[in-house]
């Protein structure tokens, strides 16, 4: 949520730099906008409610400067207005902040610093103040050092000061990467932002601070101690983070997917054998993640149940730190997360570790803070995902986590051959006849105003699925349900026309789900089957493969497409949902 932006080096145009880089990470938080720079000594601001990719590059073309900051707003304290919206001064606009976080402690240090001196709501503002009252005493790096020690929260910030020639930036608990160019460097949230000019990075821990000025200078915050770090080369290829011939990233992204499963299962074998023997070992292993990532626990569930006849637990993310009774040094700990930063994750993995338990995680971002601090990561390959919804990622940590329970029976061989086929398959499906059928369909549906969707087993998982990827493009009230619990409640909900989605695979719960349909059909249910095979119940068929256990795989893409064209025929942005951003960094 909200994404940072920082540019110091050898091109004279660094606010059109700061945008550009800012318009890449405009997933992050989209509600506003703004950027700051040294401008022959005095601070220049310019800040927007809006998208920043709607930011007009010609304003900024005649301020020739070689050093800005810049940010895109996800708001959490504060409405949406210019005033809020960063950077943000000190009273006597020579301290420049941009934050991605919460400062727990913002309005005791308000109080302290005189609640009338603030011109916005945000906790951010304290940030500039502090800095300011500091640097009466201090130098500029002492004073962000000074300033820092007394926050309390999560936060990645970048500080310009005017007529110091150099930006500080810091971290503790939000994501921040260093990108190092010749004779430059870059300060973003993530990586698109800057990878068409570098591909090398260095990454920021929690409680270090970086000096970027004719190179790049790592302190411990805590200590203000040099700390040398690792410089990493990044093999992803700028314009896979571009949208190319697609309208929209979301579309890109799906259509991604028969190349991501044939990376994601291309993993070592040894380190594959190596996760599967720890789950084999612990004593109690639990799978967790938010959102999209938590339905693929729930599908891994069944896949360790029904492959591997392991049981294993499922908690959201936000709720396992409750499971702390249950922790203990045998016990596993799984995460899963595109973006690996989210903070419910991370607050898991910190109650799992407090307990002595291990933690492993999966995740699409090498060298996020999830990757780095769990004890074992892999990787999923994915290539970056910038659409909100989740997509590409979720088939792809489910075909990791089939493939893992295969290895766990002594059948990795195979689990990776079934794998390849589904890869295959979900590229023989995604054709432009299968495309004009699902916008088809969503033509029909998309004035209506709820929808209702049933999985059972590894489906039930894709049901839940279903009705986030629903929910969150398109703005219709869409709910999944296990097959068999509608006529425990929901069935009352159902009405002549109601757009109701079923799951039909080709496995040992296939006549349950054709009972529960026919009965969502007999109150007067729209009926949108997805199944290998057509019904009689069905009113639309979208035929998908037999694919076997591996059925969600198939399953959930024809629903992101449907999910992508509801959006797209309301007239609505699939790729910057209202309310919502990509990587989910406070709690
Ligand atoms: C998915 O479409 C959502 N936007 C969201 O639920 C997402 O999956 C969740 O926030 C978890 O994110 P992560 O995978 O980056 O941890």
């Amino acid at each position: 949520m909200c994404g940072i932006f920082g540019y110091l080096g050898k091109r004279d145009n660094a606010l059109e730099i700061v945008i550009k880089g800012l318009q890449k990470l405009e997933y992050r938080g989209y509600d506003s906008w703004g950027v700051a720079t040294d401008l022959n000594g005095e601070l220049f601001s310019h800040k927007k409610v809006g998208k920043i990719s709607e930011a007009n590059l010609d304003d900024f073309k005649d301020k020739k400067v070689k050093l800005a900051i810049g940010h895109t707003r996800w708001a959490t304290h504060g409405g949406v207005t210019n005033a809020n919206a960063h950077p943000h001064f000190d009273p006597e606009k020579q301290i420049a902040v941009v934050h991605n976080g919460i400062i727990e402690n913002y309005q005791e240090i308000r109080e302290e610093l005189g609640k009338e001196n603030f011109v916005s709501e945000t906790d951010t503002e304290v940030i500039a103040h502090l800095i300011a009252k500091y640097r009466k005493d201090y130098s500029f790096k002492e004073a962000v050092l000074k300033a820092v020690q007394r926050l309390v929260g999560r936060y990645a910030i970048v500080v310009l000061n005017v007529g110091e020639n150099y930006l500080i930036a810091a971290r503790r608990g939000s994501p921040l990467i260093v990108g190092v160019g010749e004779d430059e460097a870059f300060l973003a949230s993530d990586i698109p932002a800057f990878l068409e000019y570098t591909q090398n990075v260095n990454y920021l821990d929690d409680n270090e601070m970086v000096i970027v000025n004719d190179g790049v200078e790592f302190l411990n915050l805590e200590t203000g101690e040099p700390i040398k770090k690792r410089l990493v080369n990044i093999d992803w290829q700028a314009e896979s983070a571009e949208k190319g011939e697609y309208d929209h990233f979301m579309l890109k992204e799906i259509m991604e997917q028969k190349d991501c499963i044939h990376r994601a299962i291309n993993q070592d074998t040894d380190e594959i054998m190596h996760i599967a023997q720890q789950i084999k070992d612990s004593r109690g292993c639990f799978l967790s993640g938010c959102g999209t990532a938590g339905k693929v626990c729930m599908a891994g569930e069944y896949f360790f149940s029904i492959i591997a006849k392991r049981h294993v637990n499922f908690a959201p993310s936000s709720e396992f730190p409750v499971y702390h009774h249950f922790l203990r040094p045998e016990s596993l700990l799984i995460v899963i997360s595109q973006s690996g930063e989210t903070a419910d994750v991370l607050e898991a993995m910190e109650a799992a570790k407090k307990k002595g338990a291990k933690v492993l995680s999966i995740v699409n971002v090498e060298g996020s803070t999830i990757a780095r601090q769990s004890d074992f990561s892999l990787h999923i390959k994915a290539g970056p995902e910038k659409a909100v919804a989740s997509t590409k990622a979720a088939t792809s940590q489910m075909a990791l986590l089939l493939l893992i329970a295969t290895a766990m029976i002594g059948e990795l061989q195979e689990g990776r051959r079934i794998l390849a086929e589904v890869a295959s398959k979900i590229n023989d499906m995604l054709n432009p006849r299968f495309l004009t059928y699902i916008k088809s369909v969503a033509e029909k549906i998309k004035d209506q105003e709820n929808a209702y969707i049933i999985g059972k087993a590894e489906n039930y998982p894709m049901a839940l699925e279903a009705a986030i990827k629903i929910q969150e493009v398109s703005y219709v009230h869409a709910e999944g349900f296990a097959a068999g619990e509608l006529k425990h409640g929901p069935i009352a909900l159902i009405t002549e026309g109601t757009p109701c989605i079923s799951f039909v695979a080709n496995d040992e719960v296939k006549q349950d789900v054709i009972n529960n349909t026919m009965e969502l059909k007999a109150r007067g249910a729209y009926i949108i089957g997805i199944s290998p095979d057509n019904h009689d119940v069905f009113d639309e068929w979208i035929k998908v493969p037999d694919v076997g256990v591996a059925s969600p795989l198939v399953n959930i893409v024809p629903i992101q497409i449907l999910a992508y064209y509801i959006a797209v025929l309301r007239g609505l942005d699939p790729d910057m949902p209202r309310n919502l951003a990509k990587s989910v960094t406070v709690k």
